[in-house]
């Protein structure tokens, strides 16, 4: 098993070469290492892939299974997910060379700067769903997960981390890159963005706003009860299932607001001048409620 492998090579590593900086921006050296991301340049999108971007820690895992839940049952197929989330940066370049025989539509996903996605992403017009969420609870988030998860350094100490994070040197590279790219894109017709704040606010809601998105219908019963597996408790209590051993790396709280409980004031001011700089006057901005 592949992934287990690169944990166990990930967890003998030093904490200092868990990560390598390429153009600017970290990445792991063991999930994308420089082999893996010069062949996905050659990644050939298809005009009917389901792409699901989002920056690390905005609810990712929430919205595949969300997405996967939503093409089972209007297609009636009934896929058993796969070991691991479909993100393009972490298929070693053997496995990228079976994407092309991957029956369509194909679920893709990735963390990547939407500049260092695979260009096909753009030429060939997949419909793209980009996850957010509020930059507090995204860093509070990423700290916890860096902690559970050997493939990525320790975030220890906290102080150290909010700073990384507010300068962008934290793997997949700024938050606010990716926040400001993403806006560009805002009006393509081809792109939607969901926050995790709405989606915790009605996640019905955001179940049948997906749905339509992709062009996958579903009935009212459909949506009540793919919105009902998709809470935070019902996909905890499934993730041995989902996610194996790293069930708790991937399920922590799932809360809106959970930076209350870490920030400091000044941390909390600091930020708010930080996302005032980047990111006022945005259409993006104004959807991030903290
Ligand atoms: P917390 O660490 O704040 O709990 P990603 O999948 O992009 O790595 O995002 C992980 C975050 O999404 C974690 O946030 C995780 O708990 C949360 N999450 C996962 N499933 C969720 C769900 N069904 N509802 C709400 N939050 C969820």
């Amino acid at each position: 098993n592949q992934m287990k492998d690169r944990m166990e090579r990930a967890a003998k590593m030093k904490d200092e070469d868990k990560l390598y900086k390429r153009e600017g921006i970290l990445y792991s050296s063991v999930l994308s290492p420089p082999e893996t991301l010069d062949k996905l340049a050659e990644l050939e999108a298809r005009e009917d892939d389901l792409v699901l971007v989002a920056y690390p820690k905005c609810g990712f895992n929430w919205m595949v299974a969300v997405l996967r839940k939503i093409v089972n049952a209007s297609t009636g197929r009934n896929e058993k997910p796969p070991e691991r989330p479909p993100l393009v940066e972490f298929l070693p370049p053997d496995v990228q060379e079976k994407l092309s025989e991957m029956p369509t539509p194909r679920l893709l996903g990735t963390h990547l700067h939407p500049d260092i996605m695979p260009a096909s992403f753009f030429t060939k017009k997949p419909k793209i769903l980009v996850v957010f969420r509020n930059p507090k609870d995204t860093l509070v988030s990423y700290f916890h997960f860096m902690n559970k998860n050997p493939v990525l350094p320790s975030a220890e100490p906290w102080d150290k981390f909010f700073s990384d994070f507010m300068a962008g040197e934290v793997a997949w590279g700024s938050y606010f890159d990716h926040a400001l790219a993403w806006e560009k894109h805002l009006d393509d017709p081809n792109v939607m963005i969901v926050t995790y704040e709405d989606l915790k606010q009605n996640l019905a809601e955001g179940v049948k706003k997906v749905s339509e998105f992709f062009k996958l219908p579903l009935t009212d019963e459909q949506v009540a009860s793919i919105a009902g597996e998709s809470t935070f408790s019902a996909m905890l209590e499934n993730s041995q299932k989902s996610h194996g051993n790293f069930g708790n790396v991937f399920f922590r709280k799932g809360e809106v607001g959970d930076w209350k409980n870490h920030f400091s004031d000044v941390q909390s001011k600091q930020m708010d001048e930080l996302f005032q700089a980047k990111l006022s006057g945005t259409k993006l901005g104004a959807r991030l409620k903290y």
